[in-house]
């Protein structure tokens, strides 16, 4: 008797290979969201309490040429709001990874990054 299996077979390896594929996705998303959390800078800042104020100082000297004095953006965009944008990793990362030119890398310490946090969180 003919059973219909061999039709449904391709079907259900296209399922578990879809399925492999998801799972090996999520497994990288998850590694690089562990390894961020892990890195030791990145603990630091969000274990130190920030400073708005000082942290606008530092956006001041830092940041203002391309941000504009207000963060109302120049050469680089506005970052209002952009606390609503990006997680608070990915402001770190935005900061310090020089993966964006024109915006330099910068390299502030634990303490001044987590003042910048703060401040950049207040626009
Ligand atoms: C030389 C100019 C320049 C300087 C100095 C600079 N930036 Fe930027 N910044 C940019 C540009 C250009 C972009 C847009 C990059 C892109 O996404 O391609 C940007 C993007 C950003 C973003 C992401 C905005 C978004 O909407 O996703 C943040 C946050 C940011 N900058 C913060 C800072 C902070 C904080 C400083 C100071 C420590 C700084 N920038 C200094 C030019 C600059």
């Amino acid at each position: 008797m003919d059973t219909p299996i061999r039709e449904e077979r391709p079907a259900r390896k296209i399922i578990l290979a879809g399925l492999a594929v998801l799972l090996v996705v999520l497994l990288v998303v998850f590694g690089v969201y562990q390894m961020r959390h892990s890195d030791p800078y990145i603990q630091s800042v969000l274990s130190s309490q920030g400073d708005s104020d000082r942290g606008q100082v530092i956006f001041q000297q830092n940041c203002s040429v391309c941000h504009g004095l207000n963060a109302d953006g120049r050469v680089g965009p506005s970052l209002h709001h952009v606390g609503s944008r990006k997680t608070r990793i990915g402001l770190i990362h935005q900061v310090t990874s020089g993966q964006t030119p024109p915006m330099p890398q910068f390299q502030p310490s634990p303490q001044e990054m987590a003042d910048l946090l703060k401040y950049l969180e207040t626009l």
